[in-house]
């Protein structure tokens, strides 16, 4: 017998297998779809490991601020994990917070590691940096879901951010999340602020910008994981400059 008489004698005289192979419906074709548009859409793991190596590499320039991009995405993971989000965005927010500050790679030292008072002029060029990931990420290819984190993690609530100025929900909720831990690590890691505040008025001045700088419904996530102390072990410890206030 042949391997299509074959098949065909199953069917007729075992209909189970017709029950145990469903039929392609267009639901399960638009999942798969979807499934492998999401597939092309990430970067595949050695590229992903490379950038954020890259990102990593990054913040060492500066002792003092080794490790921010991995605390923001341990910080902003957890406050997405208290908000409820599902694992596919938790897993966008924890890559594009590590990826957050990528743009900076293109910023002289000098400027960012500037001690004294950035001149109007340096302080524009660091201002360039979420632009300037974004297309470092663009030319690397299948970083789109991890964009928005880029670009637009210096907008604020209330549209007093840059590059664009955008507000509310015209930000998206993972860049919101990500804004808050960003912040929230640049002061209690800055070096003036770090032996002269307690946890209590860091977590103060985080809440005064509650619907201003940030979306309420994180700040509210934020402090409820702060009071439950779940912000994680060891995001108290840190040591960095001014580095995600720019
Ligand atoms: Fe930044």
């Amino acid at each position: 017998m042949n391997r299509r008489a074959a098949h065909n004698w199953n069917l007729r005289t075992e209909p189970g297998l017709i029950l145990r192979k469903p039929p392609l419906t267009m639901g399960k074709v638009r999942r798969e779809s979807e499934a492998i548009r999401q597939l092309q859409r990430r970067p595949d793991d050695v590229t992903l490991r490379f950038v954020e190596t890259m990102a990593e590499a990054l913040d060492a320039r500066d002792p003092y601020t080794a490790a921010h991009s991995l605390r923001v995405s341990v910080n902003s993971t957890a406050i997405a994990r208290m908000m409820g989000l599902p694992p596919e965005q938790m897993e966008v927010i924890r890559i594009g917070a590590k990826l957050h500050d990528i743009g900076k790679i293109g910023i002289p030292d000098a400027v960012l590691q500037k001690p004294d008072r950035l001149t109007r002029e340096e302080y524009a060029l660091i201002q360039l940096h979420p632009q300037i990931g974004r297309k470092i990420l663009e030319k690397a290819g299948r970083f789109e879901d991890y964009l928005p984190i880029v670009e637009l993690h210096h907008e604020d609530y209330d549209g007093n951010g840059y590059p664009y100025g955008l507000k509310g929900e015209e930000i998206p909720i993972e860049v919101r999340i990500v804004h808050v831990a960003d912040v929230y690590d640049a002061i209690i890691s800055d070096r003036a602020y770090r032996s002269a505040m307690s946890d209590e008025e860091v977590r103060a001045m985080i809440e005064e910008g509650s619907g201003t700088m940030f979306d309420p419904a994180v700040i509210e996530a934020f402090l409820a994981m702060a009071h439950e102390q779940k912000i994680p072990e060891g995001a108290f410890q840190s040591a960095s400059a001014m580095d995600a206030c720019h």
